[in-house]
């Protein structure tokens, strides 16, 4: 059996080297190393394929997110709601930016920004919402959207996890990152849509906030030379986009891999009760970026993440800390559900390549524990 790799991202270079080596050396040929033809190509493929009408990329997510804060030009201390169980880049640009992260708590089965609470966090000082679209699949827009409207907030949508998660209400649908003002998403390389080191890419449907953005992920510039704005060197290498482009029709493929291996692990583990599995949100697909199992108590998981690792079984926790209790972002504020999944969340291994074989080795392993434990 292979080794087995939370994401096994060499695996997949052998599996799709031929098309990737060429991709690149056609910009190696070209030299056109910034701001080459791949970046438009890449530009062109993600708005049609998200039905968007601007996809600006730039140099990785978290870039993305400050970017998308910078174009909407928040005055200083402006509150933006944003969930308390999640990646640390919201709260950081937040913060970098003078701007207040005010954390929000998470439904425990979900994972995800609970909607219904975010009403009784708005004060006068609100000017955004920041969902993330945790581990694959998407907040519940429909309401947050109306939510927005109502009291004239605008919303970022954080898809770094959930690039192809789709949402599908009668009342609304989109793909994850095109239904607020602005998405960002990350093409960090273990990310389901990954490249060979960093990128990132935002969209929006607004012609005003797309051109503040791209002129802002290049210095400001509108034309060369001419900084109207101020900005960043944010731009995504040629390189990377032509990584990207060779991968994204692979991308359906990738995301149906995932679901079956989610579906096996769910078969296995759904009918044992001192774990959960994750629970599927009624209104989007899940397009697993993590598959993360919820552990009766902490000292199981703790117990089960060592015994995994002893095993040659890799496993990490998603994440070991809410935002408001890491010392950079700390704030005093009650938010019991995030503090608790903090200590009994754990993400299995789960990608495209992860074969029956070893998908077995987990899964058995996992019994294993289960059973001596009890
Ligand atoms: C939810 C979320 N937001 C933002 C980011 C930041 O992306 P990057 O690492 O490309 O800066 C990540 C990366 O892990 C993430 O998971």
């Amino acid at each position: 059996m292979r080794s087995i790799k939370m994401v096994d991202l060499q695996a997949q270079y052998a599996r799709l080297s031929s098309e990737i080596d060429q991709a690149m050396k056609q910009v190696l040929i070209q030299v056109d190393f910034i701001q080459g033809s791949a970046v438009k190509a890449l530009e062109s493929a993600l708005a049609e394929r998200y039905q968007v009408k601007h996809v600006i990329s730039c140099a990785n997510g978290t870039d993305a997110l400050q970017l998308a804060f910078m174009a909407l030009d928040l005055p200083k201390g402006s509150e933006v709601i944003t969930p308390a169980f999640s990646y640390a880049a919201l709260a950081e640009v937040l913060l970098l930016l003078d701007l207040k992260p005010v954390f929000v708590e998470v439904n425990p089965a979900t994972y995800l920004m609970e909607v219904s609470a975010v009403e009784s966090l708005i004060t006068a000082n609100t000017r955004a919402i920041a969902p993330v679209h945790l581990y694959g699949q998407m907040v519940s827009m429909e309401p947050l959207l109306a939510l927005a409207k109502q009291h004239n907030l605008f919303i970022v949508e954080d898809a770094a996890q959930a690039i192809g998660s789709q949402y599908c209400t009668p009342g609304e649908h989109g793909f994850a990152g095109t239904m607020g003002h602005i998405g960002t998403t990350s093409f960090f390389p273990s990310k389901n849509l990954g490249c060979f080191g960093d990128g990132g890419a935002i969209f929006t449907n607004d012609d005003d906030l797309a051109q503040r953005l791209r002129s802002m992920a290049n210095h400001g510039q509108t034309v060369k030379y001419q900084h109207d704005v101020l900005g960043l060197n944010s731009r995504l290498d040629t390189l990377q986009a032509a990584v990207l482009m060779a991968k994204l029709p692979h991308l359906y493929e990738f995301e149906k891999s995932r679901r079956a291996v989610a579906a096996r692990y769910d078969e296995a583990f759904g009918p044992m009760d001192v774990l959960e599995v994750p629970s599927r949100t009624v209104d989007s697909s899940h397009v697993f970026h993590q598959y993360t199992i919820t552990c009766k108590t902490a000292p199981m998981r703790d117990a089960l993440k060592l015994y995994l690792s002893e095993q040659g079984i890799p496993s990490m926790i998603y994440y070991p800390r809410p935002l408001f209790l890491q010392t950079a972002y700390q704030q005093v504020v009650s938010l019991p559900i995030s503090e608790d999944l903090c200590t009994r969340v754990l993400s299995l291994p789960i990608c495209p390549e992860l074969d029956v074989e070893q998908q077995d080795y987990i899964i058995n392993n996992i019994q294993n524990f289960i059973q001596k434990s009890q």
